[in-house]
């Protein structure tokens, strides 16, 4: 068949998650492969909106952006506007979209994003709209492509969907079931990163401490990726507390390239609303998992998800939040406003908080998590850290930022030449959400 790709100019929007951004890294790969090429939104002939559902704000951004591309459709007829990701695995939305967004070309969901250029050709050719939508996972599609936004650093997926079912949580249903990619195919994938000169990789999977594939665990895959020459940091998210297991906090101390950070999300500081919410652990659980983590590596950095008004979060609730955030010290937090999801339990529980509350324990809880990371910041002043550059800085000329083996950002004067590169970095000042450094 003719490739009808070739030469057309697309535009990815994502919103949402890491996930989300290796997928559109993917789907960029494939289209590529076929001649085509990224160009701004304004010059694009084919518009792809990655959606996100996890909370109402990403829903709610995704509907401004496809009302925007109404007039750009009618001005340019040969536009094709396309929509996948988490959104598109519920009903609902493509019902609202069917209904009232006809001017979407293409809708296809998160698990069949590599037929996404066979959809487009078909749509091309045939002059038709099309959705296809698979109900589950099946078979991994494996030997991707994938259009990194670094040179020096990669996602890498090990693991799709998840089995938790969080009760406030939509990702169970729009991402299914947990499905681990085979250990030789992450292996074989990572090589070829490290050929292709990547020297961090991060694991990715909703929850990579249940990752399991024949008789390879997360702890195991960790050890084999940590052998591979070339790659010389490696990270991982998320992990879930419940599963994170005394073997994976050994393997800090004996892989040299394990990075030391952890994502650990807490979710709340309540059991009885970590009960409410499924999540498997207590208050005490989780504070003895991060004493356990620290002493086994004193330096780790810890940072966390925060979920403040969920149904039925009293004040009391809300201050063991408090408490055991003032406990662990956090080096740095996402915090959330609680939104209620369509189709989970917890959209069901009758004690919503109202908006207003929410927001208070939100900013007070913010002002908290600042405290600690401005504090954990000001304790790297006058150390010299490991930073692999990543590029110039945003906003002022001759400053490189990139991160410390611990994640934390670092701005300090230098030359493009070293982007890519692990350079030694003093840090000379802190604030809340970076260091400032010199070379050594
Ligand atoms: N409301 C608010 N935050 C949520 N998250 C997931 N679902 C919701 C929801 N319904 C948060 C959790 C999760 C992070 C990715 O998003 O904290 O860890
Ligand atoms: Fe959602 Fe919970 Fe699964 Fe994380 S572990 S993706 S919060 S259901």
């Amino acid at each position: 068949m003719e490739n009808i790709l070739k030469d057309r100019k697309y535009c990815i929007v994502t919103f949402g998650c890491q996930m989300n951004e290796h997928d559109s890294e993917i789907i960029a790969g494939m289209l590529e492969e076929y001649g085509a090429y990224a160009v701004e939104h304004e010059e694009a002939d084919i518009i792809l909106l990655n959606t996100c559902s996890v909370r109402e704000n990403a829903d709610k951004r995704f509907f401004g952006t496809l009302g925007q591309l109404k007039k750009r459709k009618q001005e340019n007829e040969n536009l094709i506007v396309c929509v996948c990701g988490c959104m598109m695995q519920q009903q609902h939305i493509i019902d609202t979209l069917k209904e009232k967004y006809p001017w979407v070309d293409v809708i296809f969901g998160t698990h069949n994003i590599h037929n996404f250029p066979g959809i487009l050709t078909r749509v091309i050719t045939e002059k038709q709209k099309m959705i296809e939508i698979w109900e589950d996972g099946g078979e991994i599609a494996e030997g991707l492509p994938s259009k990194r936004l670094y040179k020096h650093k990669s996602f890498v997926n090990i693991m799709y969907g998840c089995n938790n079912f969080c009760t406030y949580c939509i990702v169970p249903y729009t991402r299914g079931r947990e499905r681990s990619r085979n250990p030789e195919d992450i292996v074989r994938e990572v090589r070829e990163l490290a050929a292709d000169g990547v020297k961090e990789i991060t694991l990715l999977g909703q929850n990579v401490n249940s990752y399991r594939a024949k008789d390879t665990d997360f702890t195991d895959l960790i050890y084999l990726l940590n052998d591979i020459s070339g790659i010389e940091r490696i990270r991982f998210m998320t992990s879930h507390p419940k599963d994170l297991s005394d073997r994976l906090i050994q393997a800090f101390a004996d892989c040299q390239k394990l990075c030391k950070s952890i994502h650990l999300p807490v979710q709340s500081g309540s059991s009885e609303i970590l009960r409410r919410m499924n999540r498997r652990y207590t208050k005490e659980d989780y504070l003895r998992l991060v004493e356990k983590i620290r002493s086994a590596v004193p330096d780790i950095a810890i940072t966390t998800d925060i979920i403040v008004g969920f149904p039925g979060e009293t004040e009391e609730d809300f201050a063991e939040t408090l408490d055991l955030c003032r406990k662990v010290q956090y080096d740095s937090a996402f915090t959330f406003l609680y939104s209620i999801r369509k189709g989970t339990p917890a959209e069901k529980y009758e004690d919503q908080i109202p908006e207003e509350e929410k927001h208070r324990r939100f900013n007070e809880l913010v002002d908290l998590i600042n405290e600690s990371s401005a504090r954990k910041n000001e304790a790297y002043v006058g150390r010299i850290e490991k930073v692999l550059v990543d590029g110039p800085s945003k906003t002022r000329d001759n400053v490189l930022t990139g991160r410390t083996d611990s994640f934390k950002l670092v701005n300090f004067e230098g030359d493009d030449e070293l982007i890519g590169t692990i350079v030694d970095i003093e840090i000379t000042s802190a604030n809340t959400f970076s260091l400032m450094g010199k070379r050594v």
